[in-house]
């Protein structure tokens, strides 16, 4: 997972102002529940480039993020200069040692948390970070099959790929993996939580930044993804530059294709999971 994060990060920070805005009403609705204000101390797992960190601390919290990739880290460093951002693994990490000390009144996480090979075991070491009363709240991707952003455009270069990928369990870590939200409360009770809530969040993925109709910024995000960049991999010395060129287009039309009002956006569903640190 390190591995993946530390080659995905290049492609995520160029997208960070697409993504930022295609997941907008996801991170509004993290703040809304974490109420990040000044005397808060908060803790952003997995922060990426730190959006949820430059929010928090313009409310005035004391922030911290923990990332698992140094590029991911780094960009979160230079974003929030005020952030003490950890590279490390908030599995296992002891995530007090390396701050000032004291325990922290919120933890956030925004699309974060699913990429952990011991979910339950990681809670409980986050936990071990957080003060009695402290209220964690993340967000984490509801079924494929209610999400386009994992299909729309990106499935023809999946179906391209040979051999194809294996399906892998739907508890298997990443995106998805917390889809079930029952098996996630119980794997947050089992690790120390509390007052464990999952709340639907359906939203809509908007691609259409600065008026345009969002083809571009889509097809970026794929070809800068997981899968875009296995699917380069793998297919442009098969294809050439022509043959690879001339799939990308085919991705592009596919994006035009499925404009709605002239726009690339499709919804998007995801759980707003909340819970306390016993007190
Ligand atoms: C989907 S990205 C989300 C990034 C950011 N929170 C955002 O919303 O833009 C997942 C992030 O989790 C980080 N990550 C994955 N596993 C981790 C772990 N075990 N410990 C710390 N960070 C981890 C990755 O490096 C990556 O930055």
């Amino acid at each position: 997972m390190r591995q993946n994060w530390t080659d995905g990060a290049a492609g995520w920070v160029a997208n960070e102002a697409i993504l930022d805005a295609v997941f907008a009403p996801v991170t509004a609705a993290i703040l809304e529940q974490a109420a990040p204000v000044a005397g808060r101390r908060l803790l952003d797992v997995g922060c990426g480039t730190g959006t949820l960190l430059a929010k928090s601390a313009a409310a005035g919290a004391e922030v911290v993020g923990v990332d698992i990739s140094e590029g991911m880290a780094a960009a979160a460093r230079r974003r929030v200069p005020e952030a003490t951002v950890l590279i490390a693994d908030a599995q296992t990490e002891d995530l007090l040692a390396e701050t000032s000390g004291a325990p922290f009144d919120r933890v956030v996480s925004r699309f974060g948390v699913m990429f952990f090979e011991d979910p339950e075991a990681a809670f409980a070491n986050v936990r071990s970070a957080a003060a009695p009363g402290a209220r964690l709240v993340f967000a984490c991707w509801r079924s494929e099959e209610e999400n386009p952003i994992f299909s729309l455009g990106s499935q023809i270069l999946i179906d391209r790929l040979d051999p194809q990928p294996e399906p892998s369990a739907p508890d298997a870590p990443g995106p998805t993996a917390f889809a079930d939200a029952g098996r996630t409360a119980s794997m947050l009770a089992a690790a120390g939580w509390d007052s464990v809530k999952a709340d639907a969040l359906d939203f809509t993925c908007d691609y259409g930044i600065d008026g345009g109709d969002g083809v571009e910024e889509r097809l970026a995000t794929i070809l800068n993804g997981g899968t875009g960049r296995l699917a380069k991999e793998q297919l442009l010395p098969r294809l050439g530059e022509e043959g690879w060129e001339s799939l990308v287009d085919e991705v592009r039309a596919e994006l035009r294709r499925h404009r709605v009002e002239g726009v690339v956006r499709f919804p998007g569903a995801v759980w707003i999971v909340t819970a306390s640190n016993p007190a």
